[in-house]
């Protein structure tokens, strides 16, 4: 049967998106005869009826690109939706018009790739009857509902080499270097990247810190002849008294609070402990976790998320969203996703490792 599908990306961008349009558009069109348009801007795009076709052409030469070649918004939650009234802004549901317009253009499933908050508004759309299929995507790997998404394979890479960058400039100088990564409230890109980039210390938001525990891993160190500190934090980490440090709120974001700020605290209050004998520096490396290429294991996730998408369409599987499990592609219901976070255990394998390996977690 032939099928016409919208495409959308939203949230903030992962590396794999365009891998995985590249092979859901590939699949749909190559094995299942299907049509394709992209909506631009997220779920924007769906209530503007602002689109573009997905075709061979369009999607050639973007397997390897990160970003989206649809844009992407993490604000535009149609179901509670800034419109103007008389000059006003008022929240409205606006899902209809975009269920319109849909219909309108005859696209018979809705194919949305995004973290949380998408993925909320795809299992509204499922449950007001539009055929929906998700892809979850996320750098920080922390959807419960999936073993592993695209995006953080390349972001730990990109860290990965970073934390090497920066202990050739800390060991020439004896200091000590706070480095901030992603990952909301989920450590796992600062755990991965700090095992890979041989940290010396890792703080993540499951293992509270503490000012003393680090001094005292410096001192350790300075005595074992290793007079230099590379500290990796993720970006949400909380210290003993449960504090993080919020560095904006993005009003309209189905998750408002971006965190931001921890390193240039915590390398605050080791200066103010060094007496001198150590520099400390801090550097935020931010939104350069998700730029550039995407990785190859990156690029490998997301062609088989694509093609897995493209799969559950045929089988008119809706409502569903793909995921890995046990390795294998398969799916799970849009109802039994949202709210399923993954966060790192602090007595699991990896904590462990790195444990084993002489890291210290500032606990
Ligand atoms: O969820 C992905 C993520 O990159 C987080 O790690 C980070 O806190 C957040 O998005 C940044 O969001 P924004 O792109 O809105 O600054």
């Amino acid at each position: 049967m032939s099928k016409k599908i919208g495409v959308l990306t939203g949230g903030g961008d992962a590396p794999g998106l365009n891998a995985v349009i590249y092979a859901l558009v590939r699949a749909c069109i190559s094995r299942y005869g299907y049509e394709l348009i992209g909506y631009k801007f997220g779920y924007r795009g769906l209530y503007n009826n602002d689109f573009v076709p997905l075709d061979l052409a369009a999607t050639s030469g973007i397997l390897h690109r990160g970003g989206t070649i649809l844009y992407s918004s993490n604000k535009d939650n149609l179901f509670d939706y800034t419109v103007m009234e008389n000059g006003v802004p008022v929240k409205r549901d606006v899902s209809g018009i975009a269920i319109e317009n849909m219909k309108k253009e005859g696209v018979d499933v809705l194919c949305v790739l995004g973290g949380d908050g998408t993925l909320t508004s795809a299992r509204d759309f499922a449950r007001a009857g539009v055929n929906v299929i998700g892809i979850p995507k996320t750098i920080d790997n922390d959807l419960g509902a999936t073993e592993a998404t695209f995006g953080f394979d390349t972001a730990v890479n990109i860290v990965t080499e970073n934390l090497g960058r920066l202990h050739t400039t800390a060991e020439s100088h004896q200091r000590i270097m706070v480095v901030e990564v992603m990952g909301r409230s989920a450590g796992w890109i600062a755990l991965h990247s700090g095992i890979a980039g041989s940290a010396d210390v890792i703080i993540i938001p499951e293992i509270p810190y503490s000012i003393d525990s680090i001094v005292n891993k410096i001192r350790e160190r300075d005595q074992s002849g290793k007079p230099f500190t590379v500290i990796v934090v993720c970006e949400g980490a909380v210290d003993k008294s449960g504090q993080s440090v919020v560095g904006k709120i993005v009003k309209d974001s189905p998750d408002p609070v971006r965190f931001g700020g921890v390193a240039a605290k915590i390398a605050h209050e080791l200066e103010l402990r060094m007496h001198s004998d150590h520099e400390v520096r801090y550097c935020t490396l931010g939104h350069i976790q998700r730029g550039g290429d995407t990785s190859a294991a990156d690029r490998i996730l997301s062609v088989r998320y694509g093609v897995a998408a493209a799969e559950l369409i045929a089988e008119e599987k809706f409502g569903n969203m793909i995921c890995l499990r046990g390795g294998k592609m398969c799916h799970i219901s849009l109802e039994d996703v949202i709210g399923s976070n993954k966060q790192v255990d602090p007595k699991g394998e990896y904590v462990n490792i790195a444990k084993s390996l002489g890291v210290s977690f500032a606990e």
